[in-house]
């Protein structure tokens, strides 16, 4: 089991969603290899993830996937000193896979299992370009399945400070780009439509924001008003943007946009004051929005705190930052093979997609 005379080696595993990863990655953090597979062709035509569809393309690839992160580093399995797995939150069925394979693994080599939050792991993103003395922080998570923010003492600390009432910011990317016509996922296709538009020809809410003592989100008021800008108020099912000059659509896609950016933006440095931190961190998909980065960036040099945003490769779901198994392990908090998936956590399922009236 594992390599006595060399650095440790961790096989990290991800399948909490629509991506199958693994990645090979030693104890002083650096990545030995990675492999990534999505599934955005399987779940385009439907506008969201379908969690079933997602769970038998997890079957079919975890096992190659695994076997191209170990090729890529250039080391056979027996070399694998222990296994990481992302086991909440996520889709019931895909975290099954990845929790499944890991502990077969996790037999086979007779290696220890290391359970991963795949929430944590996001912000863990950050600490990998920024080093050791990131935490403490606040840590905002901006994916398809959560907005959340927490104040991270260490790497083991997570104390969740506020969350999404509603859609997660990612969901209503995903579900406003379905409206606009626009493919999935939806974030980064409004994000290369709103270059062209006027972040300021609507008005959109804003939610939550004025309650400054409240470190929740809520975007679904945004959403329908993103509805009914295009067809109309009071409409319902499903939304029709033929008629939607380019223009008018970018518009549309740079105003949301805008109104997404100023509520995380005022919620982060709502946390940052509330828990005296002086550094932020931000991880998940969203968090790879140019217009998200540019404005956190422009907060912290005026306010003077310390950013870290995931590279744009870490933002999305991927293994990599599964590295944040190297903390529990050095900490002693390994699993039993009888580790279950979190609690049934369903996430952006496609049947809450806008073309059922939601
Ligand atoms: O973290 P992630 O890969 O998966 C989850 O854990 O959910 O996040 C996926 C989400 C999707 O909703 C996608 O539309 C959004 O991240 N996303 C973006 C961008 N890239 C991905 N949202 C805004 N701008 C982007 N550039
Ligand atoms: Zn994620």
């Amino acid at each position: 089991m594992g390599n006595p005379s060399g650095p440790m080696l961790l096989l990290a595993i991800e399948t909490t969603c629509d991506e199958t990863a693994a990645a090979v990655i030693d104890d002083r953090l650096q990545v030995r290899g990675s492999a990534l597979a999505t599934q955005d062709l399987v779940h385009e035509r439907f506008g969201g993830v379908v969690p079933e569809l997602a769970s038998r393309a997890h079957v079919e690839r975890i096992l190659p996937v695994i076997d191209q992160a170990l090729a890529t580093a250039g080391v056979q399995l027996d070399s694998i000193g222990a296994v990481a797995v992302a086991h909440t939150p996520g889709l019931a069925g895909s975290l099954l896979v990845g929790l499944s394979a890991a502990k077969a693994l996790c037999v086979a080599l007779d290696v220890p299992l290391v359970a991963v939050n795949h929430l944590h792991a996001h912000i863990y993103a950050c600490r990998l370009a920024g080093g050791a003395d990131v935490f403490p922080c606040v840590g905002l998570v901006v994916s398809g399945g959560h907005s959340s923010l927490y104040r991270c003492r260490d790497p083991l600390e997570f104390e969740p400070l506020g969350g999404t009432i509603d859609d997660a910011a990612g969901e209503a990317f995903d579900k406003v780009a379905c409206m606009l016509g626009l493919p999935y996922p939806g974030g980064p296709a409004i994000g290369r439509a709103a270059e062209a538009g006027n972040p300021r020809a609507h008005r959109f809410p804003r939610g939550l924001i004025g309650d400054h003592q409240r470190l929740d989100f809520s975007f679904s008021g945004l959403k329908t008003a993103v509805r009914y800008a295009i067809a109309g108020p009071g409409t319902s099912g499903r939304v029709d943007p033929s008629h939607l000059s380019a223009e008018q659509l970018a518009d549309l896609a740079a105003s949301f946009e805008q109104a997404v950016v100023d509520v995380l933006v005022a919620k982060s440095r709502e946390a940052l004051r509330a828990t005296g931190c002086t550094t932020l961190c931000v991880g998940g998909g969203v968090a790879a929005n140019r217009r998200l980065r540019a404005a956190l960036a422009e907060t912290a040099k005026r306010d003077r705190f310390r950013l870290e945003i995931a590279p744009p490769a870490l933002c999305t779901d991927n293994a990599v930052m599964g590295a944040i198994a190297f903390e529990r392990l050095r900490a002693g908090l390994v699993e039993e093979l009888t580790l279950d998936i979190g609690a049934g956590v369903v996430r952006r399922a496609a049947s809450a997609a806008p073309r059922t009236g939601s």
